[in-house]
């Protein structure tokens, strides 16, 4: 019985048009290479009134000082990782040229984003008051955007939080307080091709997980966003003392769940460990020697029971779908009471999903549950692996610019969610859900790992031992988060304007 899988993802959302006029006020704070981009930017400003010839003058002048910087190949720019990032650049073509280019042009647009904020809050506002106004349904002016096409762009506002602010994070995520003294990698926004995302509002989301369950279930990976999700969160709680674990677990990396209550909202933030989804367990007493343990495809996690009833079920899985983390340790697949010996994790992966799509249709109430699959977040290993000197400590730069990487590395991971047309599914029952598409933008952040920043106060790690999986805190999981908040806030608005459309991704159910 193949899940035959396609989907119709409209990735849309009552989009929030990006409105120049919009933007008021200043980053703030600047420094170095930074500040004399963003100055000429300020400066350029004024053109924007007399629109193209003003755009041709700014792209005149800031050709100009490209070539002046570049000529002068001086350190008086104060971007000291300039270096460093050409060096390491390389592939998809993300040397420091390219990073100033993009960048200073990104600025050009963006005009003082920090101000703008609380602006794009307003702008969800806006869109759900014309949705209601016009009389229920969608808004007439909201046109559809994909979230998760866009472009990764310097913002001074950023982080949201500091890891010293929060108590929540493993200490292995805290990279700059483990000694990463380049903080670049926490100053990027992910921006929408096509609209704006919503300001991610710690007590709005609050208010809306007032007395629900908001859950997440995956690898480690899913835990680094999940205690993103708790700093985000807790950055509007004054008392912290108000946010606790129910069982008084400390946050370390050996429970299999972890439970965090906000007292003042009576909301939970959780995780559970379950980096395949399906049961692993002991192996039929008949099985060859050489099988330690099983995946049992057909069988979700025990502990399934509990997260069927959450109010937020956020899914992911595929760091461990492979050889090396099953196979070559003695685990090997089983469905029914038939242990699969020759099948590839590949395949196992697949039939995993497929299980976990029955099981969402099966056991999880879809009016009550907002379901949402976050897809595979890239490791940027170079030159290796994790175990053979892979490193990715000299990447300080994203991959810039709106073009796409190419995500064939990663097909067959995200194949049960490709984007396929839903021609032809009428007479097939479909189950729809939100797809937390983070692959492609993640791709890009090649310098938000750990890397060497690990090991906590006792120093970095050796070079040769390197993390290029995990993620700093605050990064890139922060910027997963304000998308998980978009899709959360896109569907409670949805609710209350009583609209039907919940999901957004639709599989076929065979
Ligand atoms: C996904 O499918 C929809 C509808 O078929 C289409 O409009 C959209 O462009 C597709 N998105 C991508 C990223 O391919
Ligand atoms: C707190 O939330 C739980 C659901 O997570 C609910 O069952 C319970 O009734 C709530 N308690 C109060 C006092 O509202
Ligand atoms: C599903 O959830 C909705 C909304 O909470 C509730 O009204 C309904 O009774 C639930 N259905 C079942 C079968 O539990
Ligand atoms: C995810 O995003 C990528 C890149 O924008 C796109 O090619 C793909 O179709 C999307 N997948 C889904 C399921 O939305
Ligand atoms: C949505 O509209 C239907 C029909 O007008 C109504 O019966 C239902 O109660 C509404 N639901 C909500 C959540 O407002």
């Amino acid at each position: 019985m193949a899940v035959s899988v396609s989907g119709l993802t409209r990735n849309a959302s009552l989009a929030v048009p990006r409105s120049p006029a919009k933007r008021r006020g200043d980053g703030g704070e600047e420094g170095g290479g930074m500040e004399a981009l963003r100055r000429l930017g300020r400066r350029v400003k004024p053109f924007e009134q007399v629109g193209v010839l003003g755009f041709l003058a700014f792209t005149a002048a800031f050709f100009l000082f490209i070539f002046f910087f570049f000529s002068s190949n001086h350190g008086g720019m104060a971007w000291p990782d300039q270096t460093a990032a050409a060096a390491a650049g390389g592939d998809g073509g993300g040397g420091g040229e390219k990073g100033v280019w993009e960048l200073g042009a990104e600025i050009g647009q963006s005009k003082g984003r920090g101000g703008a904020k609380d602006v794009w809050g307003l702008g969800v506002e806006l869109s759900r008051n014309k949705g209601g106004g016009g009389g229920g349904g969608r808004g007439a002016g909201g046109e559809e955007c994909d979230w998760f096409d866009g472009e990764w762009v310097w913002d001074e506002s950023y982080p949201l939080y500091e890891s010293r602010d929060c108590g929540f994070l493993d200490e292995g995520f805290r990279c700059s307080e483990n000694g990463r003294s380049d903080l670049f990698y926490s100053k990027w926004r992910w921006q929408p091709a096509r609209c704006d995302l919503p300001r991610f509002d710690a007590k709005k989301m609050l208010e809306k997980l007032r007395n629900r369950r908001l859950v997440f279930v995956g690898d480690s990976i899913g835990r680094n966003q999940w205690e993103s999700l708790l700093c985000l969160l807790s950055m509007a709680v004054p008392d912290k003392s108000s946010i606790y674990e129910v069982n008084g677990n400390p946050i370390t990396k050996h429970k299999g769940f972890l439970v965090f209550k906000f007292r003042d909202y009576n909301c939970t933030v959780e995780y559970y460990r379950a980096p395949f989804l399906v049961l692993q367990s002991r192996p039929p007493a008949r099985a060859p020697a050489r099988v330690k343990t099983t995946l049992k495809l057909d069988i979700l996690d025990w502990m399934s029971t509990r997260w069927k009833d959450a109010d937020v079920l956020i899914f992911n899985t595929g760091h461990w779908w492979n050889y090396e983390k099953t196979i070559r340790g003695g685990c090997y697949f089983q469905e029914g009471n038939e242990v699969k010996m020759k099948m590839s994790a590949y395949t196992a992966y697949q039939r995993a999903i497929k299980t976990l799509f029955h099981w969402i249709d099966r056991e999880v109430n879809r009016s009550r549950t907002q379901v949402i699959f976050r897809t595979y977040a890239p490791v940027h290993f170079r030159g290796g692996d994790w175990k053979t000197g892979g490193s990715c400590h000299l990447e300080k730069f994203p991959v810039l610019g709106s073009s796409q990487i190419s995500l064939k590395e990663w097909a067959h991971l995200l194949k049960p969610f490709r984007n396929v047309s839903l021609e032809n599914s009428a007479e097939t029952r479909v189950l729809e859900f939100d797809v937390l598409n983070v692959t492609q933008m993640t791709a890009r952040r090649r310098d938000g790992h750990l890397s060497i920043f690990y090991f906590g106060r006792s120093g970095p790690a050796p070079l040769h031992r390197q993390d290029c999986s995990h993620w700093c805190l605050p990064g890139v999981p922060d910027a997963w988060n304000e998308l998980l908040y978009a899709l959360f806030i896109r569907r409670e608005s949805m609710i209350d304007q009583n609209a039907t459309a919940l999901g957004n991704t639709r599989v076929k159910l065979a």
